[in-house]
């Protein structure tokens, strides 16, 4: 059944913002990047979604290019963040296909929940790899297509827990503040050169696989955690695709190097909720 738009993208935005526009997603088959994928799509964009997964990202594509007619998604599987020269290919497959690269969002990520001591160094080693070195294969890879556009624009997905530090997920907490780190980097390094680097830090997101790893999926627990949300609401994959829309828009062009959570201010609660 195709996915209501009221889902994925506010009626604030104008059809066709984004025409001529080519996004690279990695992680794109995911429930949240998909989502930021489909709204760019239906306002215009031609896609090129990656992932490991060569059934669900190809199932993915084909599910997000029926948003507008005349969409090209392109889906690629097979593809390890963790492999610089697979990423490279795919990259340099997108830019051939669909006329360059303008946009990218670095959306691949790795999480489980262990006690640190449960926590062998290659399960460390393992999200560290797909987060942090992932995120600067994407960046590697995509840079000189991202030259070569006008409107320049990454994001990368993180999160809060970081922030504070959180139990059962040191690995991930870690790889997510250099994630952090990583984009003001590339602002400061790339910022005169046309391109911003801001990072989306979702809460808890409603109906993904983030969230099901980390709870227990039983209702009445989540319905505890929203209600100590200041917002008081889980978020929705819509919040972030409606911020990712916002920060590649012409809107968002003097928005560079920041962290922007998107949480109903969840983290400044964390701990207490
Ligand atoms: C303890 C574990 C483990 C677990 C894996 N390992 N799962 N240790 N508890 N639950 C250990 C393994 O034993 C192994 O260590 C090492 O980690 C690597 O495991 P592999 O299975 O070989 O790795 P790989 O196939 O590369 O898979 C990577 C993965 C996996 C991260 C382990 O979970 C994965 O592919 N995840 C991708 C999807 C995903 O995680 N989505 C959630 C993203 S949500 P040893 O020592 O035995 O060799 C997200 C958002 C976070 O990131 C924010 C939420 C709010």
């Amino acid at each position: 059944m195709p996915v209501p738009e009221s889902e994925y993208l506010s009626n604030v935005w104008k059809d066709d913002i984004f025409k001529d526009r080519v996004v690279f997603v990695t992680g794109g088959a995911g429930t949240i990047c998909s989502m930021q994928t489909r709204a760019l799509v239906r306002l215009g964009a031609n896609a090129c979604i990656i992932g490991r997964s060569v059934d669900k990202t190809e199932a993915a594509a084909k599910d997000i290019g029926t948003v507008r007619p005349g969409a090209k998604v392109i889906g690629i599987g097979g593809c390890d963040v963790r492999n610089p020269e697979s990423l490279k290919a795919a990259a340099d497959r997108c830019a051939k296909e669909l006329g360059g690269i303008d946009f990218v969002i670095a959306g691949a990520a790795g999480n489980f929940v262990v006690p640190l001591e449960a926590m062998s160094p290659n399960a460390f080693k393992s999200v560290i790899d797909i987060d942090v070195l992932g995120t600067f294969n994407t960046i590697k890879a995509t840079m000189p297509h991202l030259l070569r556009s006008s409107t320049p624009r990454i994001i990368y997905v993180s999160a809060t827990f970081h922030y504070t530090g959180m139990p059962l997920q040191a690995h991930v907490a870690a790889a997510k503040a250099a994630i952090d780190s990583l984009s003001a980097s590339v602002a400061l390094e790339y910022g005169p050169r046309g391109v911003t680097s801001n990072v989306v830090a979702p809460g808890g997101i409603e109906g993904t696989e983030g969230l099901a790893r980390l709870g227990s999926g039983r209702p009445e627990e989540q319905k505890l955690y929203a209600a100590g949300i200041p917002s008081g609401r889980m978020g929705t994959v819509r919040d972030i695709a409606d911020a990712t829309v916002f920060l590649f828009s012409d809107a968002g062009t003097y928005i560079n190097g920041q962290v922007i959570p998107v949480d109903g201010a969840a983290w400044r609660r964390q701990g207490d909720i």
